[in-house]
């Protein structure tokens, strides 16, 4: 027999790509997730040196350097003010490794996982390859998730709840408050909140509070990864931090399938997160000058959209077929939907893409929700 597993079958391939491929090649793309920055020289140039010694060609321990994963505990000192065993430390294949060993570990087959929709489009895949069932939870009119949302779907099988602040694809950013109260339904109800932190840096209004500073219990995995503070996405360096029991669980999955994240990424990361920041700076007031641009454009064209306080991200809500109509223009957005069922309505445009081509995009977009109301 040589049937797929079921749990493939329910998984499909991204709708974000199926937009890529009905795109002209000289259109605008605002589809994609990942910064137009280059990686910082310092950690480009700490990858190479490693490679040049030799550092690079052999497994690093399982859970990655301890180096790397003293500089990640380092920063959860210095940002969070948490102290962090480089032990309760994997590093990853990006924060796509460090979500997949999570469910991995902690969903069984019927468990629930309760994710916010619009959300993130691996949480649905990973919980149905992790054999769990699906929970998409709507959002307020803000687009951020209500914590009474996640405490109301709560049931006997809940396993596991995914916090996503700053969020793709709204670019919400959740109160402290409502992170506090995560972190209390985690506690009170015994089960994982799982948050997902990968754009913890860019955040332009308020701050970035995590969950894992208020449990008062180990429920808290979090997931973070250097792919969007340090624009290092093709490099494919992430980790997850939670107590020492939660992490010799995920070692099991990440040890039988990924052995150890790519050593020269390791170098890289280590550098990246015990260098200079300036870089990090630089890029998130570039991206908030462009929210501002991408908010004054979206407003006057006459469209609705809750300002996104973090990560590079716009949602607005848009009449029926604005999509296509900005499409067949010539510029990439991704519609609502591929974000789950709730994402109908909206689209998803990425401003991580230079101003002037940002500028051009916006002056068709207007053109483009002109013609529709016509
Ligand atoms: C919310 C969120 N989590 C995780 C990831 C995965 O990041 P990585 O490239 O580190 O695997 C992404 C990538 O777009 C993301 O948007």
């Amino acid at each position: 027999m040589t049937e797929f597993a079921h749990r493939v079958e329910q998984v499909s391939i991204s709708g974000i790509r199926k937009v890529f491929e009905a795109a002209g090649e000289d259109a605008i793309n605002l589809g994609l997730g990942q910064p137009d920055f280059p990686t910082p020289a310092h950690a480009r140039e700490a990858a190479i040196e490693a490679i040049e010694t030799g550092r690079t060609d052999a497994y690093t321990s399982n859970k990655g350097t301890l180096a790397v994963r003293e500089a990640i505990a380092g920063r959860y000192d210095a940002d969070y003010g948490q102290a962090v065993d480089p032990e309760d430390v994997i590093v990853t294949a990006g924060g796509s490794e460090a979500l997949h060993i999570a469910l991995q570990a902690h969903v069984d087959p019927g468990d629930e996982v309760l994710f916010p929709d619009p959300g993130f489009v691996s949480y649905d895949a990973l919980t149905h390859i992790a054999g769990g069932t699906p929970k998409p939870l709507p959002l307020r009119e803000d687009l951020t998730l209500d914590p009474a949302t996640v405490e109301a779907a709560i049931t006997d099988d809940t396993a596991v709840f995914v916090v996503n602040s700053p969020a793709n694809p709204t670019g919400a950013v959740q109160s402290e408050a409502d992170v506090r109260e995560f972190a209390r339904i985690a506690d009170e109800h015994d089960v994982l909140c799982l948050t997902d932190e990968v754009y913890e840096r860019i955040v332009f209004d308020g701050v970035h509070r995590s969950p894992f500073e208020f449990a008062e219990s180990d429920n808290v995995v979090v997931v973070s990864a250097c792919s969007k503070t340090y624009s290092m996405t093709g490099w494919r360096l992430g980790w997850v931090v939670a107590s020492n029991r939660r992490i010799e669980r995920m070692l099991r999955v990440h040890q039988y399938g990924q052995a150890c994240a790519s050593a020269p990424a390791q170098y890289a990361a280590e550098a990246a997160l015990t260098g200079p920041q300036d870089c990090v700076e630089e890029m998130v007031s570039a991206f908030e000058n462009r929210r501002d641009v991408v908010l004054d454009g979206l407003t006057d064209a006459g469209l609705e959209v809750p300002t996104p306080q973090g990560a590079f991200y716009a949602m607005p809500k848009v009449p029926d077929g604005w999509c296509d109509e900005v499409i067949d223009r010539g510029v990439v957005v991704v519609p609502g939907e591929a974000f789950g069922a709730n994402g109908a309505g909206y689209a998803r445009l990425s401003y991580a893409t230079g101003m002037d081509e940002l500028e051009e995009a916006l002056e068709i977009m207007r053109e483009a929700t002109r013609a529709l109301s016509r």
